[in-house]
């Protein structure tokens, strides 16, 4: 179970963070949404550690996550994609989510890694972990080949298949489905919404695509400006009032006005 407390983050004159409090149950997907620059990638580099906020505490489980270096907070548990990517682009994609498997941290595998020479001989564990993952997100044919080869969106999928290779409790993902072409946003909501029974973690989804949230997430949190605007299920976050405002701007929130006020509605 994840927490956060009143985080607040500032770059300068700019919130990135505004008093956040955010909780995600084990066992789920939950989704942020907002706007470009609404700080949603911000939260995520608070949680693993990459952005130290001038208030606030994260928790997860009985684990004070602002006591954690980042290198720390992958060993319980927290695993997360990238907006760019993140991969070694000479590596194979392979290769690419055994370094994911390096960071594997639970105890057993832990020991049976480090019996083994290091570099690029892994564990058997890693190996088919690293199996399962391609074969999870469909990417088996794709697995000699190098990062640098592949199409953005299929570089997205290496990452997020990284990142599940570390055997995460909790997986962090940014925008998973950027660079990919629409048809394919349903069939990776599928993917995503089976992540918590397939892979016993819980899933913290960011991305633009409103369908792909929408179809993937049971709950659902919408920042503005840093802000918790609303909060609750797809269905009562997307016809929030204050969450159309912030998707559709001010002149169709102003249209809305008036559209009220004909019906009466205002006050
Ligand atoms: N390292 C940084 N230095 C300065 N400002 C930053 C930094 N990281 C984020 N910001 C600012 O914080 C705000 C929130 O950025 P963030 O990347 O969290 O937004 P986002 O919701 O992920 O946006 P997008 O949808 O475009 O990815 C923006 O105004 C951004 O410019
Ligand atoms: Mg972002």
């Amino acid at each position: 179970m994840l927490g956060l407390r009143g985080v607040s983050l500032s770059f300068g004159g700019v919130k990135a963070i505004d008093n956040l409090d955010l909780d995600l149950s084990d066992g789920i997907v939950g989704a942020l949404i907002g706007a470009n620059g609404a700080g949603k990638t911000s939260v995520l580099n608070v949680i693993n550690r990459f952005y130290e906020p001038q208030s606030g505490s994260v928790q997860y489980d009985d684990v004070d996550i602002l006591r954690l270096r980042s290198h720390q907070v992958i060993k319980h548990g927290i695993s997360r994609s990238f907006q760019n990517v993140a991969l070694f682009n000479q590596l194979t994609v392979f290769d690419n989510l055994l370094v994911g498997a390096d960071h594997i941290s639970r105890p057993g595998l832990l020991t049976n890694l480090f019996r083994l020479p290091k570099a690029r001989r892994h564990g058997r564990e890693a190996r088919k972990r690293a199996e399962r993952v391609l074969e999870f997100l469909d990417i088996s044919h794709l697995r000699a080949r190098r990062a640098s080869e592949l199409p953005f969106g299929e570089r997205k999928l290496v990452d997020m298949g990284r990142a599940l290779t570390t055997d995460p409790k909790l997986l962090l993902l940014d925008e998973p489905a950027a660079g990919m072409p629409e048809a394919r946003h349903e069939s990776l909501a599928k993917l995503i919404r089976q992540i918590p029974d397939e892979w016993e973690a819980s899933v913290l989804l960011i991305d633009h695509s409103m369908a792909l949230v929408l179809s993937a997430a049971s709950h659902v949190v919408a920042m503005d400006f840093g802000a918790k605007i609303a909060e609750g299920s797809p269905d009562e976050v997307r016809s929030d009032p204050r969450v159309i405002d912030a998707y559709l701007g001010p002149q169709d929130a102003a249209q809305q006005d008036g559209a009220q006020a004909e019906a009466g509605l205002e006050g």
